[in-house]
């Protein structure tokens, strides 16, 4: 049975990829070039603004629960090959769906259904993401 704290120190985690993937999406959208990432690059701006709110989310979460939100950042990756900026953005985008489907397991056992609710609506967004992801990959 995962506690409060353990729950906290996960949503923390979480945290510091949302503002990470913001980041990246911010760079990204600005750097992709070529006229066959036109409409992406606008996605990626669109992208870019929910991480943020999803970064929202998730703090008010911690706070509700009595805990600390994190300023920390985790890795942000860049290239300069417009096609391998996509393929880091959809790793980053399975990433987050494997953390929130991990952090919906925990608020339910916690009986934490708020957060829950919370939870999946922001799983939902980055399914969306990756779906438009490798549909501008050709996947
Ligand atoms: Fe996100
Ligand atoms: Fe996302």
């Amino acid at each position: 049975m995962p506690t409060k704290e353990e729950f906290i120190e996960k949503l923390n985690t979480a945290l510091e990829w949302e503002y990470a993937a913001a980041v990246q999406y911010v760079q990204h959208a600005a750097v992709i070039t070529g006229p066959e990432y036109d409409a992406i690059g606008e996605e990626l701006v669109v992208h870019a603004n929910e991480e943020l709110t999803h970064a929202v989310q998730v703090s008010t979460i911690i706070s509700d629960l009595g805990g600390i939100p994190s300023v920390e950042v985790e890795e942000r990756k860049i290239s300069e090959d417009s096609k391998q900026m996509l393929e880091q953005d959809l790793a980053g985008e399975e990433h987050a769906i494997e953390m929130y489907k991990e952090l919906i397991g925990i608020a339910e056992k916690l009986g934490e259904y708020g957060s829950r609710r919370v939870l999946e609506d922001i799983l939902m967004q980055e399914e969306e993401h990756r779906r438009d992801l490798m549909g501008s990959l050709g996947m």
